[in-house]
């Protein structure tokens, strides 16, 4: 689809330092060629670079020898990593012997790999499974000021221009916080009305979802819906953002204009927030599998740099959208 096209393309112009952590997975480093030779990014790959070597002449890959590599039991700054790592979290009892295994942790040298300057950001998860890619970035590279929770976003390219915005609707949270509260909830709304402005170039339209619209069910799961949305209309006034609505009041005008007349979003939302991480994750595996709509994602948004997970199922194609994805946010935040 264009969208991803236009990605790519911004990415290439930005020449941003993107860490692999799992440099010895076969989609990891088939993306990774794939992404040297299209000059998305600049790589790190970290693994045993003997591995890195064999593996990529076994699957006949030709660009990888261009990556920066770095073997986690044997690099030259990891005592200054141990370092930065004891510094970052002595609050929390870290002793240097506790750091300096954790650096030759792969996911841990891309974080701190941030952290110290050496890249801008980092693509991990094919073979991890999220809460060990995320733990240490939390820790870590930590939020962005101003936002106190880390989300994940999709973009689901539905290829039915009817919804959405010409059939591409930014859905979060899918990834991250299993049960935010209202205030969570809200910035969750704001920083994914900024990923769709920021990633896909448009002007979000925020649906609050519940299985309720304006008040025809109540529940204290309701409740939270409604607060988070008068909370995310405080905090981002010039964003419109409504809700509580259901998912047909969202995204079908006739439906929309019947349940909640004179609204902004419902009918035509683009961007859709899920009221809990169980909706959210399900919701989006469910329209990926059986509808068959491109889910790119998770994004991750709110973290002080850009750090984004994999599903384990993920393609290598998955992987170089993500990587350009993961280059714009840094772009975007070094602005
Ligand atoms: N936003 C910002 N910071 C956070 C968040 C968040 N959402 N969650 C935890 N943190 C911080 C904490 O403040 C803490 O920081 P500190 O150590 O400096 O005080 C650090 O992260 C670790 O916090 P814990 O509460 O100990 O974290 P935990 O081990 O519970 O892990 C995690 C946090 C990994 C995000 C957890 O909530 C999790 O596993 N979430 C679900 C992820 C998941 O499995 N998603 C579904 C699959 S994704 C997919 O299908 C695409």
């Amino acid at each position: 689809m264009e969208l991803l096209k236009l990605i790519k393309n911004n990415a290439i112009k930005h020449k941003k330092r993107i860490v692999l952590p799992e440099g010895t997975e076969e989609r990891t480093l088939k993306a990774a060629d794939e992404i040297i030779r299209e000059g998305i990014a600049q790589i790190t790959l970290i693994g045993n670079p003997q591995e890195i070597k064999s593996l990529s002449e076994k699957y006949g890959l030709t660009q990888t020898g261009k990556a920066n590599i770095i073997d986690p039991l044997n690099y030259e700054k990891k005592e200054e990593y141990a370092d930065l790592l004891v510094e970052l979290r002595k609050s929390k009892g870290m002793t240097k012997e506790e750091a300096l295994n954790l650096v030759t942790n792969p996911l841990y040298i891309g974080v701190l790999m941030i952290k110290n300057g050496d890249a801008d950001g980092e693509v991990a998860g094919a073979m991890n499974a999220t809460g060990n890619v995320l733990r240490p970035a939390l820790q870590i590279v930590k939020t962005e000021p101003g936002i106190s929770v880390v989300s994940g976003a999709f973009l689901l390219l539905t290829e039915k221009p009817e919804f959405g915005e010409d059939g591409l609707l930014i859905v979060a949270d899918c990834a991250v916080s299993p049960n935010p509260t209202a205030e969570e909830l809200a910035q969750i709304a704001v920083a994914t009305a900024r990923t769709a402005q920021n990633i896909a170039g448009i002007e979000p339209r925020v649906a609050m979802l519940s299985f309720s619209t304006k008040g025809s069910a109540k529940n204290e799961m309701v409740d939270k819906v409604v607060k988070a949305t008068q909370l995310a209309q405080a905090m981002a006034p010039e964003l419109a953002i409504d809700g509580e609505m259901q998912a047909d009041a969202a995204l079908v005008e006739s439906v929309g204009k019947l349940k909640s007349p004179g609204s902004k979003v419902a009918g035509k939302a683009n961007v859709l927030i899920f009221p809990s991480l169980e909706v959210g994750n399900i919701s989006y595996k469910l329209v990926q599998r059986i509808a068959g709509i491109e889910a790119v994602g998770p994004i991750l948004q709110g973290m002080a740099a850009p750090i984004n997970d994999l599903s384990r199922g993920c393609t290598v194609s998955d992987i170089v959208n993500l990587v350009a994805i993961t280059v714009n946010q840094a772009a975007g935040l070094s602005k």
